[in-house]
């Protein structure tokens, strides 16, 4: 059985609020469709279909995560979170023009997806749900 690129893992990667961990796993499951595409040197048009599909995927879910975590008032990130959901959209637009361009993936925009896995879903998400601090009373 061939690795995944991106693996899912429990112990990392779960911040405890089961809608998110599943929309998560769904980004991971969408981002591995289009490294394997990538590696077997998909067309254009078949990776673009890919691409575009993961594009739609992060905006409905950082809607639905700034939806979530807007309702946690022991939540005292939420702007600068939401900060760091555009700045990952723009990063994210980039890398597509880049692609539009050229017409393949590069591995620096497989690292920028991985990057995001570590550092925002296993750090910064992890804020809103695992790693909150309720406060007492
Ligand atoms: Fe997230
Ligand atoms: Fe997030």
């Amino acid at each position: 059985m061939a690795n995944n690129f991106f693996q899912w893992d429990q112990g990392k990667y779960s911040i405890e609020v089961p809608t998110m961990d599943k929309e998560h796993q769904q980004l991971i499951a969408i981002m591995n469709k289009l490294y394997e595409k990538h590696s077997l040197k998909a067309s254009k048009q078949e990776l673009a279909t890919t691409l575009k599909e993961l594009g739609d995927f992060v905006v409905k879910h950082f809607k639905d995560e700034e939806e979530y975590f807007s309702k946690i008032p022991e939540y005292s990130k939420k702007e600068v979170h939401k900060k760091i959901h555009q700045e990952l959209i723009s990063k994210f637009t980039g890398h597509v023009k880049q692609f539009e361009k050229e017409g393949v993936l590069k591995d620096d925009f497989f690292t920028f997806l991985k990057v995001w896995l570590t550092a925002h879903i296993a750090g910064v998400d992890m804020n809103y749900g695992k790693g909150l601090v309720k406060k007492a009373g």
